[in-house]
């Protein structure tokens, strides 16, 4: 591929407004003809761990007290020990180095990358973040804010919606400071194997770049609960360098509101951006850190939140497979579905929710037009099943029923 149709100025890469405020504008002034379901947005509307009232109610006292930005020795030793359980890492995160609290996952993809152009301190202006395409919004805030050209990295049904690391020259790779990938990706679904990470972290180290690996969705999983870049790091032998991994409470515990995540992984990077973060961040509350240990130790919440979502991938399978195929992807909560028998993702959508109340979001919004016009979003719907079963169930019926009246 060629690298120039893939790279952009600072700022460019920006997309204009987020892509809710794009449909909005899209579907003003509509009337839908049944009532309306939105399927749009990524928040969990599952039940929140019964535990929650009762940890806030101990640990309320402690909101009247600024916390330390390295967050409390508890925190820090919940999250070392769940990684530890999750990822079979031996002991291997160091709990005070290696762990850093957020206000949920994004605030640190917002800033990581700064701190990650400061730190290699490469010469020259401007500095590349790298990125798939589609891609959470916030990455592309993040290579604005560190300054840097934001290049993206097509995912495709044919590398199995990752980046794909063969289009990546060398001359990109060493002015590359941040490289940001989810896995589970949002908003396809697929899951980075052990192999493709450990591809990854060869060029992090080779190239000296930071890979900011996204794993909000990491327990949102069918069957088989998708590795991690620490995993894979740990079979290297060569400790956690140049990896960054992020997760919150917000998908696993369905504690979006609660802003609860953290950062982990390579203690220098770590340690020298916990201290910037003293001067710069906001810390997060003790009362949220003490709801965090609680729930990163119990994982009988998470499998039934899992369970619900199973139901409902089920469900999509049984009423939308045959007119799609095969429709649920390995991880995560959304399908994404290629409609472009129907029309492009937009016209789809507009349809959808004249004809049958149901509201979904264009693939295209969540993908960047490349230099040529390409947009890998554009053949695409994506439709988040987080309502209660009943109600997406109606919406999936209404979806199967406007596919097969359609075609
Ligand atoms: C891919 C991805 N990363 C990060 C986030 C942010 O999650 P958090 O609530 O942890 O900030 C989201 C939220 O929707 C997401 O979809």
């Amino acid at each position: 591929m060629d690298q120039t149709s893939i790279a952009y100025r600072r700022g460019a890469a920006l997309p204009s407004s987020n892509p809710f405020q794009r449909l909005a504008s899209l579907l003003a002034g509509r009337e839908p003809a049944l009532s309306p379901i939105a399927m749009t947005i990524g928040e969990p509307k599952h039940a929140m761990p019964s535990f929650l009232g009762e940890v806030l109610a101990e640990n309320l006292a402690d909101f009247s007290r600024y916390p330390a930005i390295t967050g409390t020795p508890e925190f820090r030793q919940a999250i070392a020990g769940w990684l530890d359980k999750r990822y079979n890492l031996d002991g291997m995160i160091d709990p005070e180095r290696g762990v850093l609290p957020l206000n949920g996952s994004r605030e640190g993809l917002s800033f990581g990358a700064i701190a990650a152009r400061d730190q290699l301190a490469k010469p020259m202006d401007h500095p590349v973040v790298i990125l798939p395409n589609p891609f959470y919004q916030t990455y592309a805030a993040a290579a604005h804010v560190a300054d840097a050209a934001a290049v993206f990295l097509d995912a495709t049904p044919n590398g199995r919606f990752l980046p794909d690391l063969d289009s990546l020259n060398e001359d990109l790779l060493d002015r590359c400071v941040a490289f940001y990938i989810a896995s589970p990706t949002n908003p396809e679904g697929s899951v980075a194997n052990l192999k493709y990470w450990q591809r990854l972290i060869k060029l992090a180290r080779k190239h000296r770049f930071y890979i900011f690996a996204d794993e909000c969705y990491s327990e949102i999983y069918r069957k088989t609960p998708p590795p991690g870049v620490l995993e894979a790091a740990k079979a290297m032998g060569e400790g956690f360098a140049n990896i960054i991994v992020l997760n919150s409470l917000s998908k696993r515990s369905n504690l979006a509101g609660l802003r609860c995540g953290f950062a982990a992984g390579d203690p220098d990077f770590l340690s020298n951006w916990s201290r910037f973060r003293g001067l710069a961040a906001p810390q997060v509350p003790m009362p949220h850190q003490a709801i965090a240990v609680r729930a990163y130790g119990d994982e009988t919440h998470v499998e039934e939140n899992r369970r619900l979502y199973n139901e409902k991938f089920e469900a999509a399978e049984r009423i939308l497979g045959p007119i799609l195929g095969p429709v649920t992807p390995e991880a995560g909560f959304f399908l994404w579905l290629n409609v472009s028998k129907w029309g492009d993702g937009v016209k789809v959508t507009e349809a959808l929710w004249a004809e049958k109340g149901v509201k979904v979001l264009p693939g295209s919004y969540l993908a960047l037009d490349q230099a040529d016009g390409r947009n890998p979003g554009r053949n695409y719907i994506r439709v988040g099943l987080v309502a209660p079963y009943d109600e997406t169930v109606i919406a999936l019926e209404r979806l199967a029923d406007w596919l097969g009246g359609a075609a």
